[in-house]
C-alpha cells in the first residue's frame, strides 16, 4: 500500500494534463528558494526577484535555464517555460525588461541540454559585459 501522501506528490509532480506553474514552483524550486523567490545569503540562493539584467542579453537569458536546479528538475520544457515565465511576472515586476518575451518550450529544450559547468562564473562574466 502506498501512502497516501507518497501518492499525492508522485501524481502531482507527473505530468498531468493541466500544468499549474505555482504549484510546480512550489514542488520543484520552493526548497531553495523560498515561496517569495527571496535570496538565501547563507546558503549561496540568489534572488529570483531580480532577474531583469539577466533577461537584457541572450547569454543571460540562456543561464537562467541552464542552472542546475533549473536544466535538471524532472519537469517537461513545456512545464518548465510555464514555471520560468510565472517566475519572471510574478516576482520580477519591478526589473523585467519592457520587451520581455515569454519562454517557449523549444527555447528551454535547446537550452537545458547545454552543460554549465560554473553558474557563478558564467553569470559574473554575463553581467560585468
Ligand atoms: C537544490 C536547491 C535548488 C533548487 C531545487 C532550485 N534552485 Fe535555483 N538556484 C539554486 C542555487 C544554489 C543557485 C545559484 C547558482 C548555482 O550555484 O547553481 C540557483 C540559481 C537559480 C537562478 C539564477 C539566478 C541568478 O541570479 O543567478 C534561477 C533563475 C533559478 N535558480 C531558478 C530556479 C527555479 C525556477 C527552480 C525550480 C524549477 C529552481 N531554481 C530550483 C538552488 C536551487
Amino acid at each position: 500500500m502506498m501512502r497516501p501522501l507518497l501518492l499525492a506528490v508522485l501524481l502531482a509532480a507527473g505530468n498531468c494534463a493541466v500544468a499549474d506553474p505555482h504549484a510546480d514552483y512550489l514542488l520543484f524550486c520552493r526548497g531553495c528558494h523560498l515561496h517569495t523567490g527571496e535570496a538565501v545569503l547563507a546558503a549561496n540562493v540568489p534572488s529570483l526577484r531580480e532577474l531583469g539584467p539577466l533577461l537584457k542579453s541572450e547569454e543571460g537569458r540562456e543561464y537562467i535555464v541552464r542552472v542546475p536546479g533549473v536544466s535538471q528538475t524532472p519537469m517537461s520544457d513545456e512545464r518548465l517555460a510555464a514555471v520560468l515565465n510565472w517566475v519572471m511576472t510574478n516576482f520580477n515586476g519591478d526589473t523585467l525588461p519592457d520587451n520581455f518575451k515569454p519562454y517557449t518550450a523549444d527555447e528551454v529544450g535547446n537550452a537545458r541540454r547545454k552543460l554549465l559547468l560554473d553558474p557563478l562564473k558564467t553569470r559574473a562574466e554575463i553581467l560585468s559585459d
